[in-house]
């Protein structure tokens, strides 16, 4: 197909991966687009596949060999979607961008994973030059072709422009069922349904909440990644196994996108010695950054996190293979006599309790931290309508998501999860079994960071009283930092001189 000179809708720099999947999914949407990146290569590549995709008969992406190209070939105002990597590449689009002319009413959209206070910064200091809008896609590359999550955040202004064409490139769920829509085929084109695309407030706060959807992520994974362990290293189970376990459990309420991979993957075999491929990968995990962001803002903000935060230091402490394999020679483990199958029955049943209800603490954490950094940034986050556009499209994209929402439709002001009637009773039933996977896992000797430290995070927030008390005597013992009586009225702070067993308290504040 020629490609003659027409203005187009949208200019769209970066086209990796996802930048490549998302102009193909907004050229299916109807929007032609004016595609550019440094290699010339990838633009190539885009048109390429959008000849071979495109039934129209008309071109819909048109290649740009520079910005001043892009800026000429788009519409007025100008809004050019970026998917460049977080950090650096993001100032140095908006510079050139600059330099090429870019005028103080078009729009760029931040796409990337960028640091939420990055976006805060970038917003303020490009506000005269164009309006900077964000909007974090969550979905990997079959999300960005078929329908990701977005979580857009910035300039009402910009969101209304934003808006239709966001709405029609998101994953779509049916609204009576709260079903993900399946939109699979080039061409495809979903009208109907709930879109995953919802404004999510200003400047920092789609990308916040797409960091915090992040560290669930990390859990979510560590949480299938443990269960996996278990199953093989202490119930000695094939990966076929453990593939029909995973895919058992997730027609029930563990139903996710993640466990649908996995059982795909456990049951890839390598080409060449037709083992599971799985097997044959190296046990030293990456990251990129954003689950380490999501457990750094919880503790900056005070949210106690530690099912996100045990899942980023798992894949730190698997990064130290050297060092494993030297202690694994040196610290010893337990010896367990191999279980029955009777006991191996039940133990595959009280695992599955535990990843529900380590899952639904990790969900728990997550929101509970958006909530406490909404108030600290003066943001108005909607929790129902975050939980309804991750029920598809993202990588977290789960059924309970769906039960999510309800607990957040029926109290907007939920403080945790851990307190709605549903997940108070989904926990209720299954707390004896998550206790019993724990032991037994011990048992064998088999790590279950994320499985375990949910559980005291589980019985730390059920619990009325906690050893705090000592711990406020110890800081008073050692540096008269003082504490509070519950004898007393509430407020008043006091002292006494522990060493010299002086046993009346001072007051010295209230
Ligand atoms: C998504 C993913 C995506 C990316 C992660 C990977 O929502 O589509 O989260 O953003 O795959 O950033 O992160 P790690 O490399 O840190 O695992």
């Amino acid at each position: 197909m020629t490609q003659d000179k027409i203005l187009c809708d949208i200019g769209f720099i970066g086209l990796g991966v996802m930048g490549k999947n998302l102009v193909l999914n907004l050229a299916d949407n109807g929007f032609n687009i004016a595609a550019f990146d440094l290699s010339d290569e990838k633009v190539q590549a885009v048109i390429a596949q959008d000849e071979v995709e495109n039934t129209t008969g008309t071109p819909r992406v048109y290649g740009c060999s520079s910005y001043t190209e892009l800026l000429s070939q788009l519409k007025a105002p100008h809004l050019i979607v970026l998917s460049v990597p977080a950090g650096a590449p993001v100032d140095q689009v908006c510079e050139n961008l600059i330099g090429a002319g870019i005028q103080p009413d078009d729009i760029i959209i931040d796409t990337g994973n960028s640091l939420w206070l990055d976006t805060v910064a970038r917003e303020e200091k490009y506000k005269s030059n164009f309006l900077l809008f964000s909007s974090a896609v969550s979905g990997g590359e079959v999300g960005a072709r078929f329908g990701p999550s977005l979580m857009p955040s910035g300039s009402p202004y910009a969101w209304a422009r934003v808006k239709p064409i966001w709405e029609a490139i998101a994953a779509k769920v049916d609204a009576k069922t709260g079903k993900p829509l399946e939109r699979t085929e080039p061409g495809q084109v979903i009208t109907e349904g709930e879109p995953c695309a919802a404004y999510i407030g200003p400047a920092g706060a789609g990308h916040y909440v797409k960091m915090v959807h992040n560290g669930i992520e990390y859990a979510d994974m560590q949480i299938i990644c443990e269960a996996y362990h278990v199953l093989k290293s202490g119930l000695n189970l094939s990966g076929d196994e453990i593939a029909d376990i995973f895919s058992k459990w997730n027609d029930g309420p563990l139903d996710s996108y993640l466990m649908e991979i996995s059982v795909e993957v456990l049951r890839h075999k390598s080409s060449d010695t037709d083992t599971p491929l799985v097997e044959l990968i190296l046990d030293k995990a990456g990251q990129k950054g954003t689950g380490l962001w999501t457990a750094m803002s919880s503790l900056e903000v005070g949210c106690p996190a530690p099912t996100i935060a045990q899942a980023v230091y798992a894949r730190s402490i698997s990064s130290f293979k050297e060092l494993r394999t030297q202690a694994s020679s040196l610290l010893t483990g337990p010896q367990q006599a191999p279980l029955t199958a009777a006991e191996q029955e039940e133990v595959i049943e009280q695992l599955h309790d535990a990843m529900y209800c380590a899952k639904i603490c990790a969900y728990a954490q997550g929101f509970q931290l958006m909530k406490l950094a909404a108030k600290e940034h003066g943001w108005t986050l909607d929790f129902a309508s975050i939980a309804k556009i991750w029920r598809a499209g993202c990588i977290i994209r789960a059924a309970f998501l769906q039960s999510i929402m309800n607990a957040y439709q029926q109290n907007e002001n939920l403080d945790n999860l851990l307190l709605d009637a549903y997940f108070v009773k989904e926990l209720n039933d299954r707390q004896l079994n998550w206790r019993k996977a724990i032991c037994s896992a011990t048992m064998q000797g088999v790590p279950i960071g994320a499985l375990s430290s949910s559980l005291a995070y589980y019985d730390s927030m059920r619990s009325e009283t906690l050893p705090a008390n000592l711990l406020q005597a110890q800081r008073d013992f050692f540096g008269a930092h003082t504490f509070e009586r519950i004898d007393k009225a509430s407020g008043k702070k006091y002292h006494v001189q522990w060493s010299t067993k002086e046993r009346e308290t001072i007051l010295v504040a209230s």
